[in-house]
């Protein structure tokens, strides 16, 4: 495997490429292509772009509702879709599992984020590959062989993400930060959803972003758990690319309001 960004990096002309958003080097260009009968979805993010990307979790969602949940993210102006898979073991709860989010892909060209929250994470990648997944994080405590998960989830052409939980510091991950296309950190004890952001992370939310800019890698940071109205502001501050929003975003009587103070825009 070679360190950075394995995966297509767009050429001018090409779908998604888009100069006017990219004034820095192409690889710090977070680019997702997923192809699909008769689609093509594109994600264009570059590291210098003022808002960050708003993923809400459909965790916080009426589950009997899901399609209207979808169509809410969509019509809001959140560029990403969080799925949040619990297994019951590596996590206490057990939330949904591939054919979900199958079932949800047809309806949507939002950039499916998936989070394993599961043991055996290497288990799960080629059905949420299959699924229609765009990303897939696995947790780095319930991995042993991580580079060989990230050379899984690539080869599958899927972007590849490692997330820490809270006890996690980065220098447990430091050997594989050149390898990841994302790095989410849990702000909460994964499990729940509508839980309080550990002020203390973002700590690892800016370390990561200063190692990023001095080795010059290409993963994103993403920040997970108690992201809301009181706390986004110091989450961009530390320097987060993605947020991802479960309660603040399905509690929110006008969820493109709410997306653009997350946002800060
Ligand atoms: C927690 C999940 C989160 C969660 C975020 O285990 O990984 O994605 O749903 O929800 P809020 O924003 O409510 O903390
Ligand atoms: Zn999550």
């Amino acid at each position: 495997m070679q360190p950075g960004n394995r995966a297509a990096v767009p050429q001018a002309g090409s779908p998604g490429f888009s100069q006017a958003r990219c004034a820095a080097p192409l690889s710090r260009l977070w680019h997702t292509i997923g192809q699909r009968t008769g689609q093509i979805l594109v994600c264009d993010y570059h590291t210098s772009m003022k808002a960050p990307i708003l993923a809400p979790s459909v965790l916080a969602a009426d589950f009997s509702k899901l399609a209207e949940a979808q169509a809410e993210i969509d019509a809001s102006g959140a560029e990403w879709t969080h799925l949040d898979v619990m297994d019951g073991i590596f996590v206490p709860e057990i939330s949904f599992g591939s054919k979900m989010v199958a079932d949800l892909r047809p309806l949507t060209r939002s950039v499916f984020d998936v989070h394993l929250m599961t043991v055996h994470p290497e288990n799960h990648i080629e059905s949420f590959a299959r699924a229609g997944a765009d990303c897939i994080t696995f947790h780095f405590e319930a991995a042993v062989h991580v580079h060989r998960i990230l050379d899984a989830i690539r080869d599958l052409d899927k972007k590849a993400g490692i997330s820490i939980v809270p006890s996690t510091p980065v220098h447990a991950i430091e050997e594989i930060l050149p390898f990841a296309d994302l790095i989410l950190v849990m702000t909460v004890n994964p499990g729940y959803g509508g839980q309080k952001l550990i002020s203390s992370c973002l700590e690892k939310v800016k370390k990561l972003v200063s190692i990023r800019e001095e080795k010059g890698y290409s993963y994103l940071v993403s920040v997970d758990g108690g992201v809301n109205q009181n706390s986004a502001a110091l989450v961009r501050e530390a320097g987060a690319d993605v947020l991802v929003t479960g309660e603040a975003f399905f509690r929110a009587p006008d969820k493109a309001a709410m997306t653009a103070l997350l946002k800060g825009i």
